[in-house]
């Protein structure tokens, strides 16, 4: 099957009551390890890749790399989407080259760190759903800030959504998923302890909309033995805390459907090359130590796809394709 218009993934999920994970994606190994991860537990998968993905492969690879997965996984339901698109310009191209879905992220202006009012944050969403469902690709909006700064995306203060504001951004600009700030933040230092997170939110966007897919960025867990692998084989990594599986199992009760991680592939993936390298230190063969870091995000996206209970739900609905999408658009 084609790649699979976003909306209808997490609406698939909103019927179940459960998580998709969406994940960041820059290398060949990270999406077999992903698609392993998905085949075997049978979960309809979000592949996503940010501003940085799509320089650091120059889009093209990105593009085909995921079509592999496509056609070598034709029983899962896959969306190819853009994460954190900064600017109108960005989702249009993110579009012209087949994503099936965008996020804009209208919190930020285009430099992707000066927050922005809820009008320009409405204007420039409604300009991107206009676009991007004449072509029936699905949309991500961002109300709220999160806390943290990735390579450049945030403004490293935190401003939780309101959830009143919330529910009128999702009627002015119909987007088809929202990212609320509820207290997370990317990369790996983001408590020092088990977060508090504002997960009244979650109910209060629920209640006035019900049904409505939510999304959570800044989801990665970074494990704790994922850190000590990294630090026992030469890295330096401070103590840290990112977001429980039981906070990620209680927002997806209240309403969460898309769950973003990139931290926590970053991890496996260096702690996998780090061990390997160490205890091999005359290899020199790039397929053994990239294969152990294909093997280390199958296991830590393995985990994830049960603890979100998205497993075993590929196969259970027929796939529209962004012409049926268009179709129900118009
Ligand atoms: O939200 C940010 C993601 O972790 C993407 O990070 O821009 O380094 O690819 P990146
Ligand atoms: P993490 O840094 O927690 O993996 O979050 C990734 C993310 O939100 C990408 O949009
Ligand atoms: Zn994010």
């Amino acid at each position: 099957m084609p790649l699979v218009p976003m909306k209808q993934i997490l609406d698939e999920a909103v019927k179940g009551g459960y998580g998709v994970g969406a994940y960041n994606v820059n290398n060949m190994e990270q999406i077999q390890g992903i698609m392993k991860a998905a085949s075997e537990t049978r979960s309809p998968v979000i592949l996503q890749a940010s501003r940085g993905a799509l320089a650091y492969t120059n889009m093209y690879y990105i593009k085909y790399m995921v079509q592999a997965a496509v056609e070598d996984n034709p029983g899962i339901p896959i969306s190819l989407h853009l994460d954190h698109g900064n600017s109108f310009e960005t989702c249009k191209q993110a579009i012209g080259l087949g994503f099936t879905s965008v996020m804009i992220d209208g919190s930020l202006k285009e430099d992707a760190k000066t927050p922005t009012n809820f009008e320009e944050n409405v204007e420039v969403t409604k300009k991107v759903v206009d676009y991007a469902h004449k072509f029936g690709v699905s949309v991500e909006g961002e109300l709220g800030t999160l806390g943290g700064i990735e390579d450049g995306v945030g403004s490293g203060k935190v401003k939780l959504t309101d959830p009143d504001e919330a529910v009128k951004f999702i009627k002015l600009t119909g987007v088809d998923a929202l990212a609320l700030a509820i207290g997370t933040s990317h990369g790996a230092y983001k408590f020092k302890a088990k977060p508090e997170l504002a997960m009244d939110i979650i109910n209060a966007v629920q209640a006035k909309i019900p049904g409505m897919p939510l999304v959570m960025h800044g989801s990665s867990s970074v494990p704790p033995e994922l850190i000590e692998i990294i630090n026992k084989y030469g890295g330096n990594l401070k103590k840290t805390m990112g977001v429980p599986m039981e906070s990620i199992k209680e927002a997806i009760k209240r309403g969460i459907r898309k769950i973003n991680v990139d931290t926590d592939g970053r991890l496996a993936i260096t702690g996998a090359i780090r061990k390997y390298l160490y205890d091999n230190p005359s290899a020199f063969d790039p397929r053994t130590y990239f294969g152990e870091a294909r093997e280390a995000v199958y296991r830590t996206v393995k985990e994830k796809m049960e603890g979100f209970s998205t497993a075993g739900h590929a196969g259970e609905y027929e796939c529209m394709t962004l012409e049926d999408m268009k179709k129900y658009y118009e």
